[in-house]
């Protein structure tokens, strides 16, 4: 049989309520897979609920800002096979205007949230014997952009922390990886757009000889890592930006 099936293992997503999040949790059920689906808003995260393939699935709003709700989300989580922190904000400041609680607004969700979620889950043995961890980061680590401090910052700093998680859970073969997009096809697109003009985001995406990417293309590299097919990949990060850091545009 395939190694690229999810059969039998049940994944966390977090995020799960929008954009990439939401169709991780529906690519996880195509291949067989069950889910905890986690997002803030419960409208939308039964709109994903609605959206799955019939299986074990679970849905659970939280805070993950709020460490009581991040507390009982895990108390109510089944063992896992694997989580998907998909849980994130993009929000571009100039030097000049950072402070100390803009740093906070950042880092916190897309940093902070992710290192206290690992860690109430790895104390709470949630995570099974060969699970697998993936973390949203961003070319931004990686390649900067002005406006980026913040953002680019908290991605680095999420890449560091998934090698230390591949690091020290060694031992129970529970593997850690990054997946770092470009830009992507999300609601969060669209706040990166109308934070400049069409323009400036079409003459972007114009340098990507194969266009921007969509959440299928980040959720299919998801299910590679989550999936029997990457059990020699740890500590590691896959970059999905449709050619765009190779420059030939
Ligand atoms: N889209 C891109 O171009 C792109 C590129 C590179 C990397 N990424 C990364 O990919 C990840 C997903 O991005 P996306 O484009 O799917 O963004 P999105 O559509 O804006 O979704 C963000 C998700 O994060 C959840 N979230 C935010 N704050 C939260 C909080 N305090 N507690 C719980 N959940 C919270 C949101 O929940 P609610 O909606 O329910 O509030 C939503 O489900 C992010 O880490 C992002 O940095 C995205």
């Amino acid at each position: 049989m395939t190694a690229f099936h999810l059969h039998n293992k049940t994944i966390l997503v977090t995020g799960a309520s929008s954009g990439i999040g939401r169709q991780v949790a529906i690519s996880i059920c195509e291949m067989g897979g069950n889910v905890v689906i986690t997002g803030r808003s419960e409208e939308r995260l039964k709109e994903t609920f609605s959206l799955l393939k019939s299986g074990n699935n679970k849905s659970i709003q939280a805070e993950l800002l709020d460490d009581e709700e991040v507390q009982s989300l895990v108390t109510q989580l089944p063992l896992l096979d694997g989580i998907v922190n998909c849980a994130g904000t993009v929000n571009p400041y100039p030097i000049k205007f950072l402070s100390g609680k803009k740093i906070d607004e950042v880092f916190n969700i897309n940093y902070k949230v992710q290192v206290v979620l690992t860690a109430q889950a790895t104390r709470a043995k949630k995570l099974n014997k060969g699970a697998s961890v993936v973390f949203l980061s961003s070319i931004s680590a990686q390649h900067p952009h002005r406006g980026g401090a913040l953002y680019a910052g908290s991605k680095a700093a999420i890449e560091a922390f998934s090698k230390v998680v591949a690091l020290e859970f060694f031992h129970l073969q529970i593997r850690s990886n990054c997946i770092a997009p470009a830009m992507v096809k999300t609601p969060m697109y669209d706040k990166a757009e109308a934070q400049g003009t069409k323009e400036q985001m079409d003459a972007h995406i114009s340098k990507y000889p194969l266009g921007a990417g969509t959440p299928e293309d980040v959720a299919n590299a998801a299910i590679f890592l989550l999936s029997d097919a990457s059990k020699w990949i740890t500590g590691t990060t896959i970059t999905l930006d449709g050619g765009f850091l190779l420059g030939g545009l």
